[in-house]
């Protein structure tokens, strides 16, 4: 550029920063937020989180970059499972996962710890092993115990049971609940408190996130923790959905108003949203608009109800989601593609959480 041009472009910028007051020729610009996420979410005094894979942290750049640009709140996804952490008796691995715990710290992150007792990702010498109802409580105990004392000074939320409760509202039947009895839910939540006093202990589930005969069993648990002084302090709701019936919002809401009134804290915990519904009429472009208004609305329902403290998804981009292994089919179900182009959906939370 010609010096006498800048000269002249300088001018042009000091009168247009200068003008008077009230000069109706000057547009305010109006500043339309695009995120990221965690700013905005800060602001409505909310924690927004993602789930976390191990491999492409330390091989996929942009993976790690967008995960410390628009998240407060990490989950490991599978490296704090007790296959994982406890692959055989008594020998804990925790390399793993001690990465994913100093990252969230480097990004001035929290860790929801992820999960203690489950009826899957177990070893085989769980699976396998004959075990008295005393040996397994033991086996549990230290479990529990080792991971929540391993991280008691970083990580300070646990989901310490998860997936307790069977579609029809029956307790599920896992080597836990089969072996050492119903009593195990408690027992857990006890030995956590125990290894972590001030950690957050929850209970977390899917399929309980609107009403219905689930959400009413996990409730009627719940009630009975609090009424009989176990140390839980809140609930996830899962939230792995689909555009092919949503949960409803109003439902969602009363479920985690009548959760709140317990005095329990509730959380979003693993949303996704799939959208390769089997012979679905919509188009591709209505399905990512639908699912946009789908995240929407469950954020709403969030920021609507006093005790939802966290919004968390089951990872945030669709290059690495859990949904087509699990579905035996491709599907698009996070925030932002497989290149990291945020997606209507993202554009939709944003827009929720702006001020
Ligand atoms: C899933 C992981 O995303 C997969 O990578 C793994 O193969 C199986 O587990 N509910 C939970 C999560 O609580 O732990 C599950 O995570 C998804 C369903």
């Amino acid at each position: 550029m010609k010096k006498s041009a800048l000269v002249l472009l300088l001018f042009y910028l000091l009168a247009a920063c200068t003008s008077a007051p009230g000069d109706k020729s000057q547009v305010k610009p109006t500043t339309v937020p695009t995120g990221p996420l965690r700013q905005l979410a800060q602001q409505r005094g909310l924690l927004v989180g993602t789930s976390v894979v191990y491999q492409p942290l330390r091989r996929d750049a942009t993976y790690a970059a967008t995960l410390a640009r628009e998240f407060d709140v990490i989950t490991p996804e599978n490296v704090m499972k007790f296959d994982a952490t406890e692959p055989f008796p008594d020998t804990y691995t925790f390399g793993q996962a001690d990465t994913l715990v100093q990252f969230a710290q480097a990004h001035q992150m929290q860790v929801h710890g992820h999960n203690l007792v489950w009826h899957q990702a177990l070893p085989d010498w769980i699976t396998q092993g004959t075990f008295t109802r005393d040996q397994l409580m033991t086996v549990l105990k230290n479990h529990v115990q080792s991971v929540v004392s391993h991280y008691k000074d970083q990580v300070n939320m646990w989901d310490v049971v998860n997936e307790g409760v069977n579609e029809d509202g029956s307790l599920r039947q896992s080597i836990w609940e089969r072996i050492i009895g119903s009593k195990y839910i408690d027992l857990a939540f006890q030995w956590a408190h125990e290894a972590n006093p001030r950690a957050h202990l929850f209970y977390n589930d899917y399929d309980a996130e609107g009403m219905g005969v689930k959400s009413d069993a996990v409730y009627k648990l719940l009630k009975g923790m609090v009424e009989r002084g176990i140390p839980i302090y809140g609930v996830g709701l899962q939230m792995h959905i689909s555009i092919d019936r949503p949960p409803v919002p109003s439902d969602v809401i009363a479920n985690m108003q009548r959760l709140a009134a317990l005095g329990l804290k509730v959380q979003v915990t693993e949303m996704d949203v799939q959208i390769e519904i089997q012979a679905d009429p919509r188009s591709l472009t209505e399905r990512l608009e639908f699912q946009a208004q789908t995240y929407s609305a469950i954020l709403r329902s969030c920021l609507a109800v006093k005790g939802c403290e966290s919004f968390t998804m089951w990872g945030f981009t669709d290059r690495y989601t859990w949904i087509p292994q699990a579905v035996g089919h491709p599907d698009q179900p996070l925030i932002f593609d497989e290149n990291y182009r945020p997606k209507p959906a993202y554009k939709a939370l944003v827009q929720t959480l702006a001020p």
